[in-house]
């Protein structure tokens, strides 16, 4: 199936299970704006969960705050977000539609790209055991015309950006003979610079209202923290300070569902270093961030580091972490040394010290950064377009069946047990209510006693949960369930008071720490 019909049944799925809801429905939507449902939620919380304590409880110099959304204007204009957060745009005179013109151009290089793998895809079919696609690489012509036109056009690209040459920009799309996605046709605009941030009033007009904005990253509210961070918790530099929150960003190109949204939610850890020391930490952090994400056992292969083509204003380097989505390979993370640019820039523009006195250098200085910044939402598309799975099941009359089944980590899964009454009646539901009321206080739970085990089981698949118990006559009888794993579907019989240490085992977050470097 192609990947994006594959795309396309995860959304569907993600509404029919209550993972998540466009936003407003009933008023036929909001545009980019989601909403988590009651599964959703469970899994997002759970996601928070693993960043915040991989953060926070394993490092005893990283802290947390939660600083508010609306931040003194000021902010804004010393960070650089007022003058330079912006997105070059560029306008289809055809279709009216509006696009990133740095995004058309990253589609095309994409483009190549998945014209390269399907050249490997093909050939590694008909060479099996003995292909060597390294020298494929190098040696098939068509695949080296197409890693050609990615490299000259990467050339321009990189230049262009550099330069902010918005000409250029257009002329790239116009010499690639980039068409409108929706009219087909080439009658492009000129670029020009578009600001991000979403602004509002506070205060009455009769008061003297000002101008204040949505922030567009939650790392602002933890450098205006600094100082009463580090003072009041002691801190020594190296420290760091993390903080999970919403951000805002009027994107003029949002689509791909959760991935580019207009209300996100970010997970940013600033990391507070000596001057010079920027590039060790920056090393270290993109390390321990990539085996963060490994532990969560999918592909190796479909993990990479993409370094940024062109700075931001602040860094002095930049990585972003990239996962292989059904519609190719995105940034989830980015990973930036910031050096000492936005506290120094706090310094100036509110006119007191924010320096830190080392006691092993005796002397002041103005801190460097580093930050990790993850978006909780492109972390949940990741897990769940990873986790969905269609399967075929040969049944022992010969018929296949199929199953939906959400192969999440299990410590991330919304519901971690169902149990279900085999009846209704004969004091089983009793029996399964007794153990959900045992075990409701260390694992969400759910009971179910509608339907025939078998649509329970697919149920329960369709969002994941890896642990479903069955309560039969025998139960009552000696205190033991069958318990039925979700992805080998393997059943065994145990005792009920084992429930509480099998999944212990299984669910705890534990089990994820255990493999971080
Ligand atoms: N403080 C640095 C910063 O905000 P960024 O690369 O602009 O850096 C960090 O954003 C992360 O936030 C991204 O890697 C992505 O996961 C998430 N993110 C950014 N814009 C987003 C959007 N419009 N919708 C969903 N997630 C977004």
């Amino acid at each position: 199936m192609a990947q994006e019909d594959v795309f396309k049944k995860l959304v569907a799925h993600c509404k029919e299970y209550g993972f998540v809801f466009q936003s407003s429905e009933i008023y036929d939507g909001l545009s980019a704006v989601y909403d988590y449902a009651q599964m959703g939620v469970e899994l997002k919380n759970n996601i928070k969960k693993y960043w915040w304590d991989s953060m926070v409880l394993l490092h005893e110099n990283v802290v947390g705050i939660d600083s508010a959304i609306f931040m003194h204007p000021t902010i804004w204009k010393a960070s650089g977000h007022v003058d330079a957060f912006n997105d070059p745009l560029i306008d289809n005179k055809d279709s009216k539609k509006r696009y990133r013109a740095d995004v058309l151009i990253e589609d095309l290089m994409a483009k190549f790209e998945a014209k390269i793998d399907k050249e490997i895809a093909k050939a590694k079919k008909k060479f099996g055991e003995s292909f060597d696609e390294e020298q494929f690489k190098a040696t098939n012509p068509r695949v080296k015309a197409n890693q050609e036109k990615i490299e000259a056009v990467h050339k321009r690209f990189v230049a262009a950006l550099d330069k902010n040459d918005l000409e250029e920009l257009k002329q790239i799309i116009i010499d690639n003979e980039i068409a409108c996605p929706i009219s087909g046709t080439k009658n492009w605009t000129d670029v020009r610079q578009f600001n991000l941030m979403f602004s509002t009033e506070m205060g009455s007009t009769a008061d003297g209202s000002s101008k204040i904005y949505l922030r567009p990253e939650t790392a602002q509210g933890i450098f205006v923290n600094y100082l009463n961070v580090q003072k009041t918790g002691r801190m020594k530099i190296p420290f760091g300070i993390a903080q999970i929150g919403k951000a805002f960003r009027n994107e003029i190109v949002a689509r791909q569902f959760i991935f580019r949204m207009r209300e996100f939610e970010q997970m940013e850890m600033q990391f507070f270093v000596r001057p010079g020391e920027e590039m060790k930490w920056f090393e270290k952090w993109k390390e321990t961030r990539m085996s963060w994400h490994k532990a969560l056992g999918f592909p190796e292969e479909k993990y990479r580091f993409h370094d940024h083509d062109k700075l931001a204003h602040y860094a002095n380097a930049a990585t972003d972490v990239e996962f292989k989505f059904p519609f190719g390979f995105k940034e989830v993370e980015g990973i930036h040394s910031r050096t000492d640019f936005d506290l120094s820039q706090h310094q100036e523009y509110c006119g007191k010290k924010i320096q830190y006195f080392d006691p092993e250098l005796n002397k002041s200085y103005v801190p460097y950064v580093v930050e990790t910044s993850i978006g909780v939402d492109r972390m949940f598309l990741q897990v769940i377009s990873e986790a969905y799975t269609e399967e075929k099941i040969e049944k022992e009359d010969g018929k296949v069946d199929e199953r939906v089944v959400l192969k999440l980590p299990a410590a991330l899964a919304p519901v971690k047990l169902a149990v279900m009454p085999l009846t209704k009646k004969d004091s089983l539901p009793e029996k399964a209510r007794e153990i959900i009321n045992d075990l409701k206080f260390d694992f969400n739970c759910q009971y179910d006693e509608k339907d025939s085990i078998g649509k329970r089981y697919r149920r329960q698949d369709a969002i994941g949960t890896p642990f479903c118990v069955t309560v039969d006559h025998q139960s009552l009888e000696d205190n033991t369930v069958t318990i039925r794993y979700r992805d080998t579907m393997e059943q065994e019989r145990v005792a009920i008071d084992q429930l509480y240490t099998i999944l212990k085992k299984e669910v705890s977050l534990k089990e994820l720490f255990k493999k971080l470097k």
